[in-house]
Order: structure tokens, then sequence, then C-alpha cells
């Protein structure tokens, strides 16, 4: 079975076709989001919160990202996989951002996407050359927090909607396939969304952008104690999960798990 491709995925747009995608961090969710038929997966650094449990996403490293998309890789078989560049692998060179862009592909991604715009032109420029395909990633960026000062929404103002319409132009002028927008007006997202020929995926950003991108612990409810504006919880997983799990301690507790239903038996015992 042969996986979405970047001209599928450009088609969409030029097809009007919304675009689904959703992060993923190991085989046995990947299995189960193959057969729910989404059409991209992330291996978002985001990981570095939602799995490691870190305030930001600053710590992740390539070789994590790739050891995620590895598992990925092998428990999807159609889903477009996109892996994200962690901070400080594509800043310090064009030469560094090629090698590590090419670990993350050699993991079993098909693409990469990287934060920034006018200022990482260079180094997209050099994976494009290379024949890899890039996502860019606009408005806020995680791993510019402590340049934002938090986890702001961004394009807010006239200056800030300039800056995020120049930088949508530069990476399409570098030859990105696709861009995330993230936390930004829904009427700035839109703006860029008709202004750029590749399909935008928005998070916090509206529903005028091609496609949506959402963490797959929010959209399952997993955090109970922080649910942003822009998450739609599909399920109340973490309720479930911790029910399922006092469950099991009780039934352990109590003797009642394992019974003979969960149990083998000696067929050679006599008794
Ligand atoms: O790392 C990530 O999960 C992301 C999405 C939030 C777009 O970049």
């Amino acid at each position: 079975m042969s996986r979405i491709t970047i001209p599928e995925i450009m088609a969409f747009k030029n097809d009007g076709q919304k675009i689904a995608m959703l992060t993923c961090y190991d085989a046995t969710f990947a299995q189960l989001l193959d057969q729910a038929e989404v059409p991209m997966l992330l291996v978002g650094d985001s990981l570095g919160m939602v799995y490691k449990g870190e305030e930001n996403t600053l710590s992740v490293t390539v070789d994590e990202v790739a050891y995620h998309t590895k598992a990925v890789a092998r428990g999807s078989q159609k889903a477009h996989i996109v892996a994200d560049m962690p901070f400080m692998s594509y800043h310090g060179s064009e030469k560094d951002a090629v090698i590590n862009a090419g670990k993350l592909l050699q993991a079993g991604a098909q693409s990469v996407k990287l934060e920034g715009g006018k200022a990482i032109v260079p180094m997209i420029k050099k994976m494009v050359d290379a024949g890899i395909p890039v996502m860019g990633h606009i408005g806020l960026m995680p791993q510019k927090v402590h340049m934002m000062g938090g986890f702001k929404v961004q394009g807010k103002d006239k200056a800030g909607q300039e800056q995020i319409l120049e930088d949508a132009q530069a990476l399409v002028s570098a030859g990105v396939f696709g861009m995330v927008l993230e936390g930004i007006p829904s009427d700035v997202a839109q703006e860029v969304t008709q202004s750029v020929p590749v399909p935008t995926i928005g998070i916090g950003a509206g529903s005028a952008c091609d496609g949506q991108v959402l963490v797959i612990y929010d959209l399952l409810g997993f955090n109970q104690n922080f649910r942003p504006k822009f998450v739609k919880t599909y399920f109340e997983g973490g309720n479930a999960i911790q029910e399922a799990c006092q469950n099991y301690v009780n039934d352990v507790v109590s003797g009642t798990f394992p019974s003979e239903k969960y149990s083998f038996k000696n067929s050679n015992r006599k008794s």
C-alpha cells in the first residue's frame, strides 16, 4: 500500500478538500489513526511536552524525533508522515539542516516541518534541492517561546499580520509544499490561505485554512488540567483511562482478577 504523496496533498487544496492532520508518537496510535484514515501524521516536537513532560519543546533532539518517527512508520501504511525538525537542528548551518532532515527521512518520514519564515529560507532551499519535502510553520512558533514571552496568539496587530503574510510568501518562494499556521486570528489565516498556492494547516487559526491539525492527546481529552480554547475534545479519554485503571486496581486488590477465565489450566494434573 502506498502512502499519501506530496502531489496528492497539494491537490487537496486545488480540489477544495480539507485536510485532517494529527500528531502521533508511537506505533499503536499510528495503526489506529491509519485505520481511521487520517491522511497526515505529524511526529511533532510537542512530544517534548506531552510525552516527555517538559514545559516546552526546546529539549527535543533529532534522535528523539527519529526514534518516534520509526515507530509511527512501522505502525502505519497509508498516512503521509511529517517529522518535526527540533530546536537548533536547522539553525546552525544549511549543511546541518540538510543532514538532520535527511536523518528524519531515513527514519521513515516523507517530509519535515520547520518553524520560521524569511530567516530560514536558505535552509529550506537547500533541503528542497536535496529532495527533502518541507512544510513551513508560522504564527505562534513554540520553539520561540522565550522570544514571544509565552505561548501567545500572534498577528494581532498590523505589524504582526504583515510579518506573517511576508513569511508565508517567503516560505512559498523557498519551495515548501504546505505550511502550518498556529495561533493566529482567523482573518489573518484566511488571508494567508487565499494568497498562497500550497495548503495551509491550521491549529488555533480558524476554519478558513485548507486543513487542521491537533495534538492527539488533546483531542482524546488526556489532559484534564489544561484545555486550550482551540481544542475540541472528542473523547473524555483521561476520565475513561483513569476509571479503567482504578477498576483494575480494585479487581487485583479484591482478588477478582485474574479469575478462571484469565488463567491457564494444567491438563496433565490429576485432581
Ligand atoms: O509539534 C507539534 O505538535 C506541532 C503542532 C502543534 C502543529 O507543531
